[in-house]
């Protein structure tokens, strides 16, 4: 495989994959330099957006696609955000906006159990699943300033860091990384 088609229009996501998969040999297309929009992200679950995503490029390009839907489920909130997590506070919603939500739907509560996960499809004459989770709880305010989303608000199990301020660090530990890895192997026998 020579080329990847990255079916998203979210430059966080888009960077991380990139980053993910800076030492393999092929060459990485975004859906914005395709100049393409997006389909609408009608699916129940994390499985049928990423496949609705990167099905939407794959039927018109041909060419391999990866496309990756993912949420944040807080436990206390019955899993919510959840597939709804980019749009959370409405189809207006801002990464501010959703974070200043959640953390006014919290409030003080003392369970804040949270976990992170990512559903990446891989697309070709085959369909490949790979799934990332990552379990640990919201902070009480927003710290750091790197990453996207949720990223100042969640703090991984085992760390006392959001993954905002974890920075890079956050490549090599996040739901997406252990979702990515298993795809990396594939695209490398593909
Ligand atoms: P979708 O997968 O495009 O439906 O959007 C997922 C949404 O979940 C994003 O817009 C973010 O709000 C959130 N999200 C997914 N992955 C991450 C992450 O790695 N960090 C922070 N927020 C994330």
């Amino acid at each position: 495989m020579d080329k990847l088609i990255v079916a998203t229009h979210n430059r966080g996501k888009l960077r991380e994959i990139k980053q993910f998969f800076c030492d393999l040999p092929v060459k990485i297309i975004s859906a914005d330099e395709l100049g393409e929009d997006s389909p609408r992200e009608t699916g129940k679950t994390y499985r049928e957006n990423a496949l609705l995503k990167a099905r939407y490029l794959y039927d018109k390009y041909r060419i391999p696609t990866l496309a990756d839907d993912s949420g944040l489920e807080v436990k206390i909130l019955n899993g919510l955000p959840g597939v709804y997590s980019a749009r959370f506070d409405g189809p207006k919603a801002t990464y501010e906006s959703n974070n200043i939500k959640l953390l006014s739907r919290l409030g003080n509560k003392s369970d804040r159990r949270a976990k992170f996960i990512s559903v990446i499809i891989l697309l070709s004459d085959t369909i490949y699943q790979s799934i990332g989770k990552v379990s640990g709880r919201i902070a009480y305010n927003l710290s750091g300033v790197s990453g996207f989303g949720y990223d100042p608000l969640f703090i991984p199990l085992g760390y006392q860091k959001t993954y905002s301020e974890l920075a890079c660090k956050k490549q090599f530990i996040s739901h997406r990384a252990i979702a990515l890895k298993k795809i990396k192997k594939i695209i490398e026998k593909l």
